[in-house]
């Protein structure tokens, strides 16, 4: 069973999305530690009571952003993670620390990028007045948001939604892409040119 790493920072609802596909066996990983940048983080409580190693790691507690990525680059390593998968991690990881990872870092971002990347990706697609959003699960590269794409699940936006309810409809998508992505990798059914990401049969 490929063993993942999961780095969370909050709330936790993707996590708990992955964490259920795999009790219910659709999906075949293992999640071998789940890593928070925030101590209090709800997911960290999510991955404890299904017995899964925690790790809070907290940028304030370490004296340079190098020395936080060697943190959380050690507890990957000594989990044996093979795949990381960003989960609502809320923090840009620099270029070293990416390279360390080609290729083998998944993130999932609620707007459909190249559209609205960075942060609050559902309160800029409703202030920009788009018709549909959605969200997008990608490889990570160097960039921000700007790895080559795996899948995407568009949402209509309604005329009387607000910000919330829109994110609460792309939120039922996020739980259904990141599972079904991470079983395509889990499968081998992944293969990247160049920006584009192959799905195999
Ligand atoms: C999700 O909507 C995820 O797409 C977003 O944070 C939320 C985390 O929710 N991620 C980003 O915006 C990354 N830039 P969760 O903690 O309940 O999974």
């Amino acid at each position: 069973m490929h063993k993942v790493g999961v780095l969370v920072s909050g709330r936790g609802s993707n996590l708990q999305a992955v964490m259920d596909r795999i009790a219910d066996g659709y999906l075949p990983l293992e999640i071998a530690v789940v890593i928070s940048d925030k101590a209090d983080a709800y997911a960290l409580e999510r991955a404890a009571k299904a017995g899964i190693k925690t790790v809070a790691i907290e940028r304030k507690g370490c004296a340079s952003k190098d020395e936080f990525e060697d943190k959380i680059q050690a507890a990957l390593v000594d989990a044996g993670c093979e795949l990381v998968v960003l989960a609502g991690f809320m923090r840009i990881l620099s270029g070293s620390f990416v390279n360390k990872w080609h290729h083998k870092i998944i993130n999932i971002h609620p707007a459909l990028l190249p559209s609205f990347p960075g942060l609050h990706g559902q309160r800029q697609a409703f202030e920009y007045g788009v018709k549909f959003s959605g969200c997008t699960v990608h490889f990570v590269d160097e960039g921000t948001d700007s790895g080559p794409i795996i899948l995407q699940k568009v949402v209509p936006v309604l005329d009387d939604d607000t910000e919330d309810t829109l994110a609460d409809r792309i939120l039922v998508q996020e739980h259904i892409a990141m599972p079904e992505a991470l079983k395509l990798w889990a499968e081998g059914k992944l293969q990247i040119e160049g920006r584009k990401v192959r799905i195999l049969a």
